[in-house]
């Protein structure tokens, strides 16, 4: 080998020495997540929104309802429901964003084509996009054995909200369509959701007309796989301020009856607490439109729908606390394989 190859110059030996601290500089210093925001800061010292990711998403498709529940937080502002090819669509690309949970909510989703809509999607998502878990929450009062017939296999959690075992109770808050018994209904669908293999779940909502109750009994007959208590939330626009179509004011209770509540239902293990604090950010929401709910003001701001812009500037808009949704325990065994049920 000549000498002259080996030794370097001694300018040329000084731009490689820069250009390796520079190198050591922004592996150390650039692409560092700050640890108060998701962002990441750039060379010329900007910051950029590191993208969320929509692992477990609630779908509102229709807002339309037959129940006139007093404290409802998402209302029936409009009758819009997307075509199922764009819903579909927008299935699609929250599953290429990251997606692994669904939750299919409204409104009543088992209202708008008497649950064959809702169930082409559960299936679509079990079966086309193969997603860890597809989730309902309902009111129970539409949904029919032969649905399950049709769609259980594909389905994983049912959530069915119940806020009293007191028929008249149950009339005072509006969670009810004419005389129809609620809790019949309710056992009726777990019967159901036993025999089609599908895990059960109870949501409730504490609110003034239902605070002293004491359901231990009847929830541990029904036996869920989680009982979800949430203490009643008040969102502007939707059940509080003047354009609200519900005035829920006199169904909002204080954190400390909140409590009373939980402690009373301290045995049951499957419950599941979700104060005003931990409710309102940690839920990424998708209206009728396919658009993220932001609750960060009291109120359900808006994105542009992720049809239009795609999910990954749409949640950008979401509001979506994700250190909230984690301490919360929204990320739990959710697919019915991995629960280890009894059937
Ligand atoms: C808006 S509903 C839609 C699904 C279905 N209609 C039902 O009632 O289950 C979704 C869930 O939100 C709960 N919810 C409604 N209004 C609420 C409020 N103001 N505070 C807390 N939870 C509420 C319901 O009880 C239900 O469990
Ligand atoms: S909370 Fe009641 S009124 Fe609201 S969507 Fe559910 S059943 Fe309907």
């Amino acid at each position: 080998m000549h000498f002259s190859s080996v030794i370097v110059s001694p300018i040329l030996l000084l731009q490689f020495c820069i250009r390796t601290l520079c190198n050591l500089w922004s592996s150390v210093f650039l692409n560092v997540r700050r640890p108060s925001d998701d962002s990441t800061i750039l060379p010329d010292g900007k910051a950029e929104q590191t993208a969320t990711v929509p692992t477990s998403v609630n779908y509102h498709f229709t807002r339309k309802c037959n129940y006139k529940c007093g404290f409802c937080f998402h209302t029936a502002k409009t009758s819009f429901v997307l075509p199922l090819e764009e819903a579909k669509r927008g299935l699609e690309l929250l599953k290429d964003a990251g997606m692994e949970k669904i939750n299919f909510s409204g409104g009543e989703p088992f209202l708008h084509e008497k649950g064959d809509f809702l169930g082409k999607l559960v299936q679509f998502c079990k079966q086309d996009l193969q997603l860890p878990s597809v989730s309902i929450v309902s009111n129970g009062s539409m949904i029919q054995e032969r649905w399950f017939q049709k769609y259980g296999d594909y389905l994983d959690i049912l959530a069915i909200s119940c806020d009293s075992f007191n028929e008249d109770t149950n009339q005072l808050i509006g969670r009810a369509q004419g005389k129809k018994s609620h809790i019949e209904n309710l056992y009726k669908i777990r019967g159901w959701c036993a025999r089609y293999k599908v895990a059960f779940k109870i949501n409730t909502v504490v609110n003034t007309f239902n605070v002293d109750e004491d359901m231990q009994e009847n929830i541990n007959k029904l036996d869920p796989v989680r009982w979800k208590v949430f203490q009643c939330l008040l969102i502007d626009g939707e059940n509080a301020g003047e354009e609200a179509l519900r005035e829920a004011e006199r169904f909002v209770i204080r954190d400390l009856q909140f409590q009373d509540f939980l402690e009373r239902h301290s045995s049951v293990t499957c419950l599941v607490p979700e104060s005003n604090e931990k409710m309102r950010n940690s839920y990424l929401i998708l209206d009728e439109y396919m658009r993220f709910l932001d609750c960060r003001e009291g109120r359900k701001d808006p994105s542009k729908s992720i049809l239009d812009v795609g999910v990954r500037e749409a949640i950008l808009f979401s509001g979506f606390d994700e250190k909230m949704f984690l301490r919360r325990g929204g990320k739990y065994v959710w697919s019915k394989a991995d629960m280890k049920l009894e059937w």
